[in-house]
Parts: structure tokens; sequence; C-alpha cells
């Protein structure tokens, strides 16, 4: 099954960033009532501010534009300043002409986790699904917070962090330390992820050529959550050098 997925190797991170960013805006233009998956992280926040900058340029119009988010800590509320609610608003939202009521977060707050992933389905259904979701990969290989083990249909719900994601996401870029970092979170799953028309998945630096490698060259397995996007007809990975460099090397 390897092999399908489609990799574009640019020289730097900040290249990655220009080229995704440039593939959305000519998404947008062609269709302007686009609906986008979208992810946080360090990685998308370059393709972030490219966007502003393209829609500030007019070209990348947000106005008609439905978004929906990956996933959200379990327990933050959308005001914490390291909740993926906030980081949307700071990082792009408020940057470009978005209408507030046509972005979709999860709720970390939500009385049931249950329900609040049944709705968030329920919305992009009603939207017509996604037409491209933009993604980032974990060093282990997850997507959004499916980590090893994730079934290939798995939807939205209720998940719990590893370890290594806890540590990856309390080393100084958001939390300062481990025990600040929420054990749980609710997270789009790998089939809500792969019903999308198409998807781009961002990687950059070494710390993600060894998850980048196996999920393009290894087997379609749960152990790398994301190689199984390898059958979806239309996918995308736009690396750096660096994430690139295990690559056709196994
Ligand atoms: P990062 O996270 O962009 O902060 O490296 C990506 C991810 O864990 O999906």
């Amino acid at each position: 099954m390897a092999g399908s997925v489609k990799v574009k190797v640019c020289k730097d991170a900040g290249d990655v960033a220009v080229q995704a960013a440039q593939m959305i805006a000519k998404a947008i233009k062609a269709n302007p009532r686009i609906v986008l998956g979208l992810a946080t992280g360090s990685t998308p926040e370059g393709t972030y501010a490219e966007l502003a900058k393209l829609n500030k340029a007019k070209q990348a119009p947000f106005a008609g534009v439905t978004t929906f988010n990956l996933d959200e800590y379990w327990g933050l509320d959308g005001d914490h300043d390291q909740s993926y609610r906030h980081f949307m608003n700071t990082r792009l939202f408020d940057k470009v002409d978005v209408r507030p009521w046509n972005t979709h977060v999860l709720d970390g707050t939500a009385d049931n986790p249950m329900l609040e992933c049944q709705a968030f389905e329920t919305k992009i259904l009603a939207v017509g699904g996604v037409d491209l979701w933009l993604l980032g990969i974990g060093g282990n290989g997850h997507v959004a917070f499916n980590e090893p083990g994730s079934s290939v249909d798995s939807r939205t719900r209720l998940v719990s962090l590893t370890q290594e994601t806890i540590d990856a996401n309390s080393d100084g870029r958001f939390f300062k330390k481990a025990s600040d970092v929420p054990r749980c979170a609710l997270s789009a799953g790998i089939g809500t992820i792969r019903e999308a028309r198409s998807i781009l998945l961002l990687a950059t630096g070494e710390k993600k050529a060894r998850a980048v490698a196996d999920a393009v060259d290894g087997p379609f397995t749960p152990d790398c959550p994301a190689s199984l996007l390898q059958d979806h007809p239309n996918c995308t990975f736009i690396v750096d050098k660096a994430a690139a460099s295990l690559l056709g090397k196994k």
C-alpha cells in the first residue's frame, strides 16, 4: 500500500509554510465556500502567518470559508492561553476575515464529551464534509491526538495522550512543564480525517524524519497512525529536507 502519498520536499520550514499557504489560497480561490480542516502545533504557525498575509493582499479571502479543528485539550476553556481555540484565534482567525461563527473548535469543557464529539461530526456532515484537511504529525506518527494504536475507522472521541506527546508539548514551546499538560483531549478520529476530500500534511525538522518515513514508506498500520493515510486518493505531504531525510531508506 505504501507509495500513494505524494511528497513535496522543500528546502526549509519557511518554504514549507509558503508552499502550503499557496496551496490553501488556491483551493479557496477555486471554492470560496470551502470547508477547511485545520491543525495546531508549531508546524502550521508559519503557514497561518503566510495565509494572513495572503488574506490581507486579497489572495485568500476567508469570508465564505468554514473551518473545523482537529482537536482540543480536555478540561481547557477556549480562553485558556494553551487551548487550541485560543491558538487558532491568535494565529489565524483574528488576522483574517473568517466569520467567527463559521469556525469550529471542539469544546474542552463540554458537559458531555461524547455528545460534543457527536455534534462535531454532525456539523461536518451538515456542511457537506471537509474539502481539505491540514495536518501535522507527531514524532510518534500521531495525527491530531490519534496516538499509536488508533484504528483506521476511529471517530471524534475523548482520548488519552501518550507520555511522548505530553513531553513534546511541555518542552517550553507551549506548556512549561509536563504536569501542566492535560492528560486527555477531544480528537477527530482517523476515520473522520480520512473522509476529507484532500489532505495536506506538513512536517519540518529532523525530529519528524522517522515518523515521515514510516508514514510514507512503512506498512499501513495503527502503530504509525499517519501511515493510515496511505490509501487516501488525494494526500500530499509537504516536508522540509530534514524531515525528508529518511525517506526511501527503509
Ligand atoms: P508540532 O506538533 O507541529 O508542534 O510539532 C505536530 C503534532 O503533534 O501533530
